[in-house]
């Protein structure tokens, strides 16, 4: 990488050079062993005369900064690590503020510990993705040749992607579209916003699940909206709960998140005749439907919508990884423009090569295979988990019933007199990790539970994890 130093308006140009080369070794931007330009290049580059770089290499070379090896050029001394005196200045903080909203999230890296009990919901199991075939696909993509997709290309994303996805969709859900009415996103978390840039202005009401998903939200807020929770029973979302004047409502049909609920058809009827009479858009996240382990599969609202109002969105982070921030629209064409143009001014489009990659191993049969086996193994976690919970747990916890994706919820009904809160604090420190029901509550009164993920437990780590959890509530 090219050091930058700057001579603009500067007198003495050789203290110059050495004063910010020195510095750049100091403060560790440029490390031990690497090349420093010639003098001749560097001159050149600052449009000075040569001498004016050899005083300030022959400074930094007699002070242990710089070596000179005859024939391959000028390195940061190996040794300075030991040389150094100070360090570099700390930057004065800023005087620049946050819109208040943003003081309210904090961008953290949730995984990023290793837990031995991992029940954290939302991931797969990352030690079980076809790494081998995936390499291999993206090598193919990542050719010197001058394929499209190593070009921009369109906002809606890589077009053999979108005709995937409608065909994977189309067969497997029933969802009614052609790749035109796909947009690739970086997730669902894209997706959303990208819709909430297209459909949501400020002081616009957006109602959502209570207890949900937390992301749409605060999504949904950052564009200006007032947030109304709405409450969920055991048919899903309760309609008759919805508030008047609500532009869009956010949901989880399929299993609902985080209590698992199914939406019964009346009640995915009387959605769509509510948003009909209320003229509101709905979402539809259907986020892990590919984990069934029981029961027929409920009709998605876009297949039910006779009115061009439901935008269903999807994601490739529980089938694949999240890693791999892969998500897709299908929007509506009265505002399919307008996603792709919200789409372009964001990123303008998700990673090709990723989606090139995508599109092949789906159209392969790789994708297929890959969720046939990762069914199988959650299909063995689901059942242990439910079983346990129904044997060991039952005087403390009720399971609510789930046939689908990759967790488990289960409303406490005796913690003892420290609540939920004492039980985390003791899985914690026996090495669980898992979420408290209430943390996903908005303005319902927090329900005591928990919600148990068996994406990133192994199976084999299951039984143990489950006995140190049960040992937490005594
Ligand atoms: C309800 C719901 N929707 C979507 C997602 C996936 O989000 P993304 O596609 O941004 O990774 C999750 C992940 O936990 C989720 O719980």
């Amino acid at each position: 990488m090219e050091l930058h130093v700057s001579l603009e308006g500067r007198k003495n140009l050789s203290r110059e050079i050495y004063r910010q080369v020195r510095s750049a070794i100091v403060d560790g931007r440029l490390r031990p062993g690497d090349p420093l330009p010639p003098t001749r290049e560097m001159a050149r580059r600052l449009g000075v005369a040569r001498m004016t770089v050899t005083i300030a290499y022959d400074r930094l070379a007699g002070e242990g900064f710089i070596l000179s090896r005859v024939g391959s050029g000028t390195f940061v001394n190996e040794h300075v690590a030991n040389t150094r005196t100070t360090s570099r200045e700390p930057r004065a903080s800023g005087v620049l503020r946050p819109r208040p909203f943003w003081n309210s999230i904090r961008a953290t890296n949730l995984f990023a510990e290793r837990v031995p009990f991992d029940f954290r919901t939302g991931v797969p199991d990352a030690t079980l993705f076809p790494y081998d075939a995936w390499r291999k696909l993206l090598a193919r993509e990542l050719r010197a040749e001058p394929v499209p997709s190593n070009l921009y290309g369109h906002p809606a994303g890589h077009r053999e992607l979108r005709d995937a996805i409608a065909r994977h969709i189309g067969v497997s859900r029933a969802v009614q579209c052609s790749g035109d009415d796909v947009t690739i996103t970086n997730g669902t978390q894209q997706a959303l916003d990208v819709i909430g840039r297209v459909l949501v202005g400020p002081g616009d009401r957006v109602a959502v699940e209570d207890p949900g998903y937390p992301p749409p939200r605060r999504i949904f807020e950052s564009h200006g909206a007032c947030i109304v929770g709405v409450r969920v029973d055991e048919e899903g979302l309760v309609v008759e709960e919805l508030p008047d004047n609500v532009r869009l409502v956010y949901l989880s049909p399929s299993h609902q998140f985080p209590l698992g609920v199914s939406m019964s058809l009346p009640r995915r009827i009387a959605l769509l005749e509510w948003a009909d009479r209320n003229n509101a858009a709905i979402v539809e996240d259907d986020y892990d439907r590919e984990f069934r382990f029981s029961g027929r599969p409920i009709e998605p609202l876009q297949v039910l919508d006779t009115s061009g109002r439901v935008i269903y969105v999807g994601t490739f982070s529980k089938t694949l990884l999240p890693a791999m921030r892969l998500g897709f629209v299908v929007a509506p064409q009265s505002i399919r423009d307008a996603i792709h143009a919200a789409k372009f001014i964001t990123d303008w489009h998700s990673a090709m090569p990723m989606q090139a990659a995508l599109a092949r191993f789906i159209n392969d049969g790789g994708f297929a295979r890959h969720v046939r086996k990762m069914s199988a193994v959650y299909r063995v976690r689901h059942e242990k988990i439910a079983a346990a919970l129904s044997r060991d747990f039952a005087d403390i916890l009720e399971l609510l019933p789930s046939t689908v994706g990759l967790h488990l919820t289960a409303i406490a009904r005796n913690v003892g007199p420290n609540g939920m809160g004492a039980v985390l604090e003791r899985a914690a420190s026996a090495g669980i990790a898992l979420h408290e029901l209430s943390q996903f509550s908005i303005n319902r009164g927090p329900r005591d539970g928990l919600v148990i993920g068996y994406g990133a437990i192994a199976t084999a780590r299951l039984d143990e994890g489950l006995d140190r959890l049960r040992e937490c509530f005594l």
